[in-house]
């Protein structure tokens, strides 16, 4: 058995709390069915399968490794977040997804070249045995994708009814007690919110039921089945797939939790943990230029203006509300900010990101600060995946439902009510406190650190 994430025994107190809280154990097996099986998804499956065998480290996920403290004082334990509440094992976990191309999770691992053959052979057998379902896939919303592993002349709702067999048949097979559903698959087009289709659950369906190719996207067929088959649904790209109100209303009718949508990784991560130092010093910034190289499948679907449109979008919102111009109008009130990313081959998956931040001090007088981040993309990914997932199960298992702000801190655009002119929180440090809080809270716990 792996040594991460084991379910520490509770103590009678805290079993008490618990139960009272309703937070039911995590027994049985897990399913995770992962969309797409490109660079993100093999490399999440490979590290999962490899830490239980013992032959890598889960580096990177919070719900393997970081510590809460619990109460105060003398009373003050620090204590992993399987210690505070019920959480799913590494050992539990069963694998599934869907993709556009026919290749088992190897072929696919060693296509994507993000982890190398002395890391994949050994769970050669395993990877092998994860076969991609026939994707539900509109060419129109990726056009750089031309895999034939896809369910043909399906309309809309024809997809949906599909997925739902999907998920009841894997279930069934794999013998799992819960599902989640993540998005780990191909930036799509950038949807817009049309308030006349995007509103209500009814009008969601009738325009699936109509074939409104425009308006649904693939994902949010995905979407809808995973939520009414009882499975909390995961955005890991930008699309605007749950980001709507119908969806918010489908995640309530079904009581499934959702979240906000695109993995929180390298240049955003650093945005979102480096602008509180401007703010906290009441710094003014003039301009932010964002640009990165990356080479792998992803980029080059990026690469695509539409698709692009979709993730500047979500790339954009980060600084504007950590920044904001109304609160400072002084320091923040006329800054330049670029984002943009550049399709390099040569580099796949090992991204290079460069930040020029044009900042200015006392009596306005300009500096600069650069910032050079040679990281890796799918490495970065691949533990928040992990996490998302196992969260999202305990929030089902925990009762919560409807969009999660908790999870905020491991997503680009964190979700959030905008027609109750809620804002989202981007913080990277309010994220956290949120995140802490709510584990707290579902485990029995005061929550203590305020957000304001
Ligand atoms: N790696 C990161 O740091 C990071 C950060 C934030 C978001 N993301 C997002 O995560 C997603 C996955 O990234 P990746 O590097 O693994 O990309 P990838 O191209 O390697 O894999 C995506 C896979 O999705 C498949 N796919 C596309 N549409 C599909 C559909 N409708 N149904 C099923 N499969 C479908 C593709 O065939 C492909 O194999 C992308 O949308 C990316 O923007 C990645």
């Amino acid at each position: 058995m792996s040594k991460f994430a084991e379910n520490k025994e509770f103590n009678s107190k805290q079993i008490v709390t618990m139960l009272q809280n309703k937070v039911k154990p995590a027994t049985g097996k897990l399913g995770i069915m992962v969309v797409g099986n490109g660079a993100v998804a093999t490399t999440f499956m490979a590290g999962v399968i490899s830490a239980r065998k013992g032959l890598s480290k889960p580096i990177g996920a919070m719900t393997q490794y970081d510590k809460i403290r619990v109460g105060r004082g003398k009373e003050a334990k620090h204590l992993h977040y399987s210690e505070i509440v019920p959480m799913a094992k590494l050992d539990d976990i069963v694998f599934g997804t869907w993709d556009v191309y026919p290749q088992n999770a190897f072929e696919s691992a060693v296509n994507a070249d993000v982890l190398r053959a002395k890391d994949l052979l050994p769970i050669k057998e395993e990877l092998e045995k994860i076969k991609p379902l026939k994707a539900a896939f509109d060419h129109d919303y990726a056009k750089r994708l031309d895999g034939k592993n896809v369910m043909k002349n399906k309309t809309r709702w024809e997809m949906v009814e599909a997925l739902k067999k999907d998920i009841r048949k894997f279930k069934k097979a794999n013998n799992c007690e819960r599902v989640v559903v993540a998005w780990a698959a191909s930036t799509e087009i950038y949807v817009p919110v049309n308030m006349e289709v995007h509103d209500t659950v009814e009008h969601l369906e009738a325009a699936m039921k109509a074939n409104d190719t425009k308006n649904i996207a693939p994902s949010m067929c995905y979407a809808y089945a995973a939520l009414t088959e009882g499975c909390p649904f995961i955005m890991g790209a930008p699309n605007t797939t749950v980001d709507i109100p119908a969806m918010w209303e489908l995640a309530d009718q079904t009581k499934m939790p959702i979240a906000g949508k695109d993995f929180k990784t390298g240049q955003t991560l650093v945005k979102s943990g480096f602008a509180p130092i401007i703010s906290t010093r009441c710094l003014g910034l003039s301009g932010w230029f964002s640009t990165n190289i990356l080479g792998n499948r992803d980029g080059l679907v990026l690469d695509e203006p539409d698709n692009f449109r979709t993730k500047e979008v979500s790339k954009l919102s980060t600084l504007e509300s950590i920044l904001v111009a109304d609160n400072q109008p002084d320091l923040y009130g006329d800054y330049y900010h670029k984002v943009r990313i550049n399709y390099y081959p040569p580099r796949n998956d090992n991204k290079e990101g460069w930040d020029n931040i044009d900042i200015f001090g006392w009596m306005g007088y300009p500096m600069q600060i650069k910032i050079n981040f040679l990281c890796r993309d799918s490495i970065l990914a691949a533990p928040l995946l992990l996490d998302l997932c196992l969260l999202s199960d305990l929030a089902v298992r925990a009762g919560r439902y409807g969009i999660q702000r908790f999870l905020s801190f491991f997503l680009k655009s964190p979700m959030h009510d905008y027609t109750k002119n809620e804002t989202p929180v981007n913080h990277l440090f309010q994220q956290y406190t949120m995140l802490k809080n709510a584990i707290r809270e579902m485990g029995g716990y005061e929550a203590d650190e305020e957000i304001d």
